[in-house]
């Protein structure tokens, strides 16, 4: 057998994810090392709690507190960053960087608000950031993307990537029961941290798609100013009365040029423009119950992009967990090794310096949307909605009145629309906002079908 090289890795973080690596690192040492031809070795691993990576297997001469330890080791060529948070973070991949090390990170809030910074470091420096466990924790989708996708322009991307918010929908509609109660009952079983807020309000699954906007679309977003709408005020009455009418809710990351590029046809059509306006948005969503993505439930995570050449691909599995995201982590050492070792030049993703595309308001969305009002049931009130809608040109698809749903005298009116513009969706809630029939705020859902 011919002689191996081999790789110096140095771990920053043993946490959750880290401590999975790390013992997939050493189990697997040896089948690592046939399939990639290098010897991936863990030269050190820093971490505050040294008795927890001791713990792992890890010698006690190869744990350090101090992170700027791994760069006094010139064998430490690929650093991985599991330690999470921006802060700390930001110092760690940016000094490694600094001192030529390949960065290896899990850490979408980090990419999602200073990816400009880190990757233009990375370019100064002649290195890479790979950072497949970003994204949809265990599934290969961003070397599906980045890679097996390469020559597509990319029509359309639609994805759930927070499990936490799918497992709480999924048990709101299979059980009826509140968000209050599904969420508790998600931190109890562990499909939901103490504080829920960043996976709850969607900046979890924003910061998921500000990467997936980077690879699929070459438009890095401003993050501060992406649409994110989460789950907290979404109520059980709405999942049940769509449900019986054929929808699944769901929290999805979309990404959609205003102007899809144009599908590649036998005859050559589709050359290589793309651009324009982009919509990114995340917010929950009604999918009818055929939809691929409907049947995702749970905490899975499931992401389907339409390329102009390969047409519909669509990417299922776990989102998060130990050895889910861990399996990622280790993908993106052994891909950054073989680059390294085998000289072929890869430094891994490297951002576009351009956007192609620009930022699309929400208010020129296109897409058909769900109204509930909570109206007191006297005459003339669906008429009252109805010409309020019809004055701001969105058209009626369906409506349903649910008699005596409310004891105390109020009617619940659901209204489904055709196609409409954001903007005079919201133009005709402000006016219907303003009559005395009715009791509550308006819902309103997209519909994504
Ligand atoms: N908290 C995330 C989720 C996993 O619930 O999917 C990490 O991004």
């Amino acid at each position: 057998m011919s002689e191996r090289c081999s790789c110096g890795i140095g771990l920053i973080g043993g946490g959750v994810v880290g401590g999975g690596v790390v013992e997939l690192l050493l189990r697997r040492k040896e089948l690592l090392a046939r399939r990639t031809g290098i010897e991936l070795e863990l030269l050190a691993v820093a971490d505050i709690d040294r008795e927890r990576v001791a713990a792992l297997g890890v010698p006690e001469n190869r744990i350090v507190s101090d992170y700027r330890r791994l760069f006094d080791n010139p064998e430490i060529r690929i650093v991985v960053e599991l330690i999470g948070g921006v802060g700390v973070a930001a110092e760690a991949v940016l000094a490694s960087l600094d001192a030529g090390r390949r960065v290896v990170t899990a850490n979408k809030a980090l990419l999602a608000n200073r990816g400009r910074e880190i990757f233009s470091r990375a370019r100064g420096n002649g290195v890479g950031v790979a950072f497949e466990a970003a994204v949809a924790g265990g599934i290969p989708l961003i070397a599906s993307i980045r890679d097996g996708l390469i020559v597509n322009r990319t029509q359309s991307l639609l994805g759930i990537v927070n499990g936490t918010c799918n497992y709480i929908l999924s048990q709101m509609a299979a059980s009826g029961r509140s968000f209050a109660d599904c969420l508790a009952e998600a931190q109890r079983l562990g499909f939901a941290e103490a504080d829920p807020s960043a996976d709850i309000d969607g900046l979890d699954s924003g910061h998921k798609l500000a990467l997936l906007s980077a690879l699929a679309f070459e438009t890095w977003v401003d993050f501060p100013a992406l649409h994110i709408e989460g789950i907290r005020g979404i109520k059980d009455d709405d999942i049940r009365i769509t449900r019986d009418l054929g929808y699944t809710l769901k929290l999805l990351a979309i990404a959609r040029p205003e102007h899809p590029p144009e599908t590649v046809g036998e005859d050559g059509k589709g050359g290589d423009e793309a651009g324009g306006r982009l919509f990114l948005s995340v917010h929950p969503a009604l999918l009818r119950n055929g939809d691929p993505l409907a049947g995702v439930s749970g905490s899975l995570n499931a992401v389907r992009t339409v390329g102009d050449a390969v047409r519909e691909s669509m990417f299922y599995g776990r989102g998060a967990g130990r050895y889910p995201t861990a399996s990622a982590v280790v993908s993106d050492i052994a891909m950054t090794a073989s680059s390294l070792i085998f000289g072929d030049g890869y430094r891994g993703w490297l951002p576009p310096e351009r956007n192609a595309y620009e930022p699309a308001p929400m208010d020129d969305y296109r897409t058909r949307y769900y109204l509930r009002f909570a109206v007191r049931d006297r005459p003339g009130v669906l008429g009252n909605i109805a010409t309020a809608l019809g004055s701001h040109r969105v058209s009626i698809a369906a409506a349903h009145q649910f008699e005596n749903d409310h004891p105390d005298g109020f009617a619940s009116v659901c209204i489904f629309s055709h196609l409409a513009r954001e903007g005079d969706i919201r133009a005709s809630l402000a006016e219907i906002g303003g009559m005395d029939f009715l009791r509550d705020k308006p819902v309103l859902i997209r519909i994504e079908d």
